[in-house]
């Protein structure tokens, strides 16, 4: 049966254990130059309805770097843009390449897509997750705390955005204490919160953050106003000025603790230049992160060992 990596939850435990160890052994095996070419005659594609950065370009870098080939398209350049369905797109593609990346704003495109594909699809954001990113975050973790559990993330700012939740799904299969704080009203989203808490999570909403950040291993945040919300994006100012993570809120957790970001970040909105270039930062390792794990996922839901 073909795997798709649609959220977290399509994980078990013992199997994001299996992919952070993974991106080890092909981190590893990158820095020691060694040839390597397990993607030989594959090709992806990647359909993008939003712009990219980090998730485009480590895809294709990865997938190249195996030995593969990508095609990157957006809906305007194929004919979804003519009306052609989600489900035809899906099934046509499926005998063309081996494996799909989506990113889309409504999140049951991705679903759509992946019910109608006879190969594995993987989400590269959509409105609702971002399972990618979340992954790479632990790996980063993994290898900063020397622990990929028994941690404590807090999480400030939009609670209901797409990273916060696929921390959520997160925090109800891996072992450690998640705390969002966010302004009421932008809370994750209730049944991905509820399903977490179902399976054990250890997860807190608080609204204030200064208490919150007390005793934090790690500070992540993201942007206040995602990609498809730039119409609130006065009124998300507003309601999301207390939460900046600047030095005064750093200052709080403790003299270690590790600020992250998926990046793009807001500068001077939801993290200062002080606390993103400061020496807690480690945006950047994260960053780099993702084109590790990415192959680890491609290589693990087309089934090939690294
Ligand atoms: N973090 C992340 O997904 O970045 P991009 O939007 O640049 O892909
Ligand atoms: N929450 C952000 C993440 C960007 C990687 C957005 O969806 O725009």
């Amino acid at each position: 049966m073909k795997r798709d990596l649609i959220s977290i939850s399509d994980l078990k435990r013992e199997e994001i254990i299996k992919l952070l160890k993974d991106t080890k052994k092909i981190k590893d095996r990158w820095y020691s130059n060694l040839p390597w070419f397990p993607l030989t005659g594959k090709t992806m594609l990647l359909i993008f309805e939003k712009p990219s950065t980090r998730t485009r370009v480590s895809f294709e870098a990865g997938f190249s770097q195996l030995g593969g080939r990508s095609i990157f398209i957006t809906p305007q350049e194929s004919q979804l843009s003519k009306g052609e369905t989600i489900e035809d797109t899906a099934r046509t593609v499926s005998r063309y390449v081996d494996i799909v990346v989506l990113r889309v704003f409504e999140h049951e495109k991705v679903v759509r897509f992946a019910q109608n594909s006879k190969i594995p699809v993987i989400n590269g954001l959509s409105d609702l997750l971002h399972p990618c990113q979340i992954l790479a975050d632990l790996f980063t973790i993994w290898e900063k705390l020397g622990r990929f559990e028994d941690f404590k993330l807090v999480f400030v700012g939009d609670g209901s955005n797409n990273v916060a939740n696929s921390l959520v799904e997160l925090a109800g299969i891996m072992n450690f204490e998640l705390v969002i704080t966010c302004p009421p009203g932008y809370e994750p989203e209730k049944d991905i919160l509820n399903e977490a808490l179902k399976k054990g999570g250890n997860i807190k909403i608080n609204y204030d953050p200064f208490e919150a950040v007390k005793g934090a291993d790690v500070i992540y945040t993201d942007v206040w106003c995602s990609m498809g919300q730039e119409l609130e994006y006065e009124k998300r100012l507003q309601i999301f000025k207390d939460f900046q993570v600047n030095s005064k809120l750093m200052g709080l957790a403790k003299r270690e603790t590790l600020f992250m970001h998926c990046l793009p970040a807001k500068r001077g909105l939801e993290v200062t230049d002080e606390v993103i270039d400061g020496p807690n930062s480690i945006v950047f390792d994260e960053a780099e992160n993702r084109l590790h794990v990415q192959k680890a996922i491609v290589l693990f839901l087309l089934g090939i060992n690294p």
